[in-house]
């Protein structure tokens, strides 16, 4: 455990606690909670004796079966025999049961950089070493680099779309390809698709696992955190090959015995508002998005701020000698501004930060926008 990273939200956290007035550009969270019918889901759900008891170890078959028909109408992946859905603790849950459902000690699984920290996390806790392979200018896959990354050790290739830390949404012919490459060379591809509402500029965010054929090397993880405001109620699901189910179950058995019962009646009713209820929300964010891309180009002759498709992060790549964690400190402390810095993903050359602004209200978002940008100026350009 000594060998894997530190969290570094609650060190930043520190920080702005340390520093009141401070506003945060640092959590990925939504400002929001959940829609009205996952609250009006409980009523009498506390009185049910089942909701008291262990329930079955992959979620309950209510919530599954509307799981497999939003899967089936969104994402286009059929749940049929070949695979099957099982509702965790959250989305880092599923993806650490993937890790240990698909991976030995000693193994590799690839990640692309800047990688979601707890993923690098997992895979260490795990037992096994994550190789990185770094995406391009514009944050997007480098399919050559990932087919060089193969190794016989090689158990996985994991992308995230809409990304986080970067908001870099993948086309689907890159994803097609990398599943491709999973299937040829057997091993998995995990994809995770926490973020599938948060796009902009009617760009669509493509499933791999609704390719034909897929569902034998491909698991796709979801969570409910960001689309329905559920941080707190720690429910995401993810979409198994069946040969995977034993192994996952007896993951499950062992570290959760079953998702909590009244948060997937919360879940099953928050089904019930559906994607239009994350999407109500775009409108506020794609105002701190266009906020945040006229502030970052008056400074684009010495910080990258690639325009990305989705989430709500912006990773900025900064022209500056100083360590970010440096840069974050002097941000808070002399500016008012928390951003996290950019080793916390895995970029360890240059100074990069990530700009995350899903947690607050447009005008706070502008706000901190504003004195980040006030920030840079100072003390990298002095
Ligand atoms: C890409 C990605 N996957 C998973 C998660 C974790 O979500 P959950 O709260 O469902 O565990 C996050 C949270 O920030 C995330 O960014």
């Amino acid at each position: 455990m000594q060998e894997v990273q530190t969290p570094i939200i609650p060190i930043v956290g520190d920080l702005v606690r340390a520093t009141p007035g401070t506003i945060s550009l640092g959590q990925g969270m939504v400002s929001y909670g959940p829609p009205r019918e996952a609250i009006d889901a409980l009523a009498g759900v506390a009185d049910d004796p089942r909701t008291h008891q262990y329930g079955a170890v992959e979620g309950t078959s209510a919530l599954r079966a509307a799981l497999a028909d939003k899967l089936g109408a969104e994402n286009r992946i059929p749940v049929d025999g070949s695979c099957r859905v099982v509702v965790t603790a959250g989305g880092n849950m599923a993806f650490f049961n993937a890790i240990l459902a698909v991976a030995d000690v000693g193994d590799e699984v690839i990640l692309q950089t800047p990688y979601y920290f707890n993923h690098e996390m997992a895979i260490g806790m795990a037992g096994c070493r994550a190789v990185l392979v770094g995406t391009d200018d514009r944050y997007q896959l480098r399919l050559d680099r990932i087919e060089r990354a193969i190794t016989p050790r090689t158990k996985a290739i994991v992308t995230v779309s809409p990304n986080n830390p970067t908001g870099a949404v993948y086309p689907e012919k890159a994803l097609r390809d990398v599943n491709e490459l999973c299937r040829s060379r057997g091993v998995f591809h995990v994809h995770d698709e926490a973020y599938e509402y948060f796009t902009y500029g009617g760009v669509t965010p493509f499933s791999p696992g609704s390719i034909p054929g897929a569902s034998a090397h491909t698991i796709s993880l979801y969570s409910f955190s960001k689309a329905y405001g559920f941080a707190g109620w720690r429910i995401g699901y993810m979409v198994i090959p069946a040969s995977l189910e034993e192994a996952v179950r007896k993951i499950q058995d062992t570290n959760l015995i079953c998702p909590t019962m009244i948060a997937q009646a919360a879940a099953l009713g928050a089904l019930r508002a559906g994607a239009s209820y994350c999407r109500g929300k775009l409108a506020g964010m794609a105002e701190v998005r266009e906020v945040a891309r006229r502030a970052f180009s008056e400074i684009a002759s010495f910080c990258a701020a690639p325009v990305t498709d989705g989430a709500f992060y912006v990773f900025l790549r900064i022209e500056s000698p100083l360590d970010p964690l440096a840069l974050v400190e002097r941000l808070v402390k002399e500016h008012g501004v928390a951003a996290i810095p950019g080793t916390a993903f895995g970029i360890s050359s240059g100074c990069s930060l990530r700009v995350a602004f899903g947690a607050l209200e447009t005008a706070t978002a502008a706000q901190g926008i504003g004195r980040l940008v006030l920030g840079l100026r100072k003390i990298v350009k002095g």
